[in-house]
């Protein structure tokens, strides 16, 4: 079509498969306000390099003004034979400006670094969007350490009672890989600070213009070093999915438990109506669908992260139109965390746990019997030996079907003698975690500080 950014050594147009499938329009769209703003910055440096007199400047920033404005309403939209965002912007330009000034604009640029750089733009206010949802989701988990902060329950590994844990402790765990995805994403936009626009196609352009006083005017720190990894690197594209991943895998952990929570066997939480789930047949059932999409969005994520790594791998320099997949899988990423954090945070904010329980459960399934050993180790007992002890202590309580603090003096002193009555003293779950007080352990002193440090983190963030 005459709107072509190519037409010139062809003698008739694109097939029509041809043309449905090269097309991008559909989901490049949304880069339209950036490629906008890269068109401005592009006017000026050509401006300045004397390539556009101060009338035609005028009325080219004038025409993308008014360009912007019918984008913003939609009344102006990606036409059929539009190729892909960049090419249907420079229509809608030249219907604006007329071909004398609108055609001025391609010189010296490439949609190659376009792309690259209309990339990172959009990335980069993402990556703020989804750090502040993260944060919203952390604040969650923090004001619900916060309304519990004295609740023990049953700390597991293997998914099997280990020993007891402040319930502040356990959320507070999730917290913390979730502040490191929020640091991860600031550590990203450092190396996303960096503009193509100038690269042109690959070789870099020769019409005096001044990429750098592009990335200024794009909010970029500087341009790239080299116009050929400026248009062919991708690693900030996948860079980005893989904290995108990072955070809905994080996320997905803490969703599995409160699938589990929530079961009747578990019984640690109830999910707030708002945040829950029927069944179309069963009148009883109210179910995690949040925190199973939580569950099920990380995989997907992990896909859109894996997809974007196999179109880079040995893919050679400089770009090939295999870089225009490199859009919909950060696209997707966005889009799944932007409408599942704010779910997921408002599931967490809400969620009501059986305090009674927890507690009750805490000490269960000889979760005290490492206590029992490190008392044995203080009375100068060496570790090997009071492991065995207290495993002796485990076995006798199975044998008769009770609990460790069952276990009668006289009971105590026949599986050893080291173990006197004051052993009672840790065979309590408020002894066994006031005793774990070390830096990062789950004393409830060391937690408040924890707590207080977590929610200055999230402050600060
Ligand atoms: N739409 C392409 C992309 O998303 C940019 C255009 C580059 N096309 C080309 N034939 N060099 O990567």
């Amino acid at each position: 079509s005459s709107a072509s950014l190519w037409g010139g050594r062809f003698s008739g147009g694109p097939a029509d498969a041809l043309a449905a499938l090269s097309k991008s329009t559909h989901f490049d769209w949304r880069l339209a306000r950036h490629d906008l703003a890269g068109s401005r910055a592009h006017a000026r440096v050509l401006h300045r390099a004397g390539l556009l007199d101060d009338p035609t400047l005028a009325s080219m920033l004038a025409a993308l003004d008014a360009l912007e404005a019918d984008v913003v309403s939609g009344a102006f939209v990606a036409a059929d034979d539009d190729e892909d965002v960049h090419t249907a912007l420079e229509r809608g330009l030249v219907e604006r400006a007329g071909a004398d000034v609108g055609g001025r604009l391609r010189a010296g640029r490439s949609r190659n670094d376009q792309i690259a750089t209309l990339l990172r733009m959009y990335l980069r206010d993402e990556a703020r969007t989804i750090a502040a949802l993260v944060l919203d989701v952390v604040d969650a988990i923090v004001s619900q350490a916060t309304t519990h902060a004295g609740v023990p329950m049953p700390g597991r590994t293997h998914l099997q009672h280990a020993q007891p844990v402040l319930l502040a402790h356990h959320l507070l765990a999730h917290a913390w890989a979730l502040l490191r995805d929020v640091d991860r994403l600031r550590d990203w936009d450092a190396r996303a600070d960096v503009s193509p626009y100038g690269s042109g196609a690959l070789a870099g352009s020769s019409l005096g213009l001044d990429p750098q006083a592009v990335a200024e005017e794009l909010g970029f720190a500087r341009s790239v070093e080299n116009s050929i990894d400026g248009t062919a690197s991708r690693d900030v594209a996948a860079e980005f999915a893989f904290v995108a991943a990072m955070v809905a895998v994080d996320v997905s952990r803490l969703a599995e438990e409160v699938v589990l929570w929530a079961t009747k066997e578990f019984s640690y939480v109830v999910l707030d109506d708002a945040y829950s789930t029927g069944s179309s047949i069963m009148p009883q059932k109210k179910n995690p669908d949040v925190a199973e999409l939580a569950r099920g969005k990380a995989g997907r994520l992990v896909g859109d992260l894996s997809g974007l790594l196999t179109t880079l791998k040995a893919l050679p320099l400089a770009y090939n139109r295999d870089l225009q997949e490199d859009k919909e899988p950060v696209f997707d990423a966005v889009d799944t965390l932007e409408v599942l954090l704010p779910a997921f945070a408002g599931m967490v904010a809400t969620l009501r746990f059986d305090t009674q329980r927890l507690a009750s459960l805490a000490p269960q399934g000889f979760a005290l019997a490492t206590d029992v050993a490190e008392w044995l180790v203080r009375e100068g007992v060496p570790f090997r030996v009071a492991h065995e002890v207290a495993g002796a202590c485990v076995r006798a309580c199975e044998q008769r079907g009770v609990e460790l603090w069952d276990l009668t003096d006289e009971d105590l002193a026949g599986i050893d003698p080291h173990l006197t009555p004051a052993v009672r003293e840790v065979l309590s779950v408020e002894g066994s975690l006031a005793s774990r007080d070390a830096v990062g352990g789950t004393a409830p002193a060391r937690v408040a500080e924890q707590l207080d440090r977590a929610r200055a983190a999230a402050a600060g963030s």
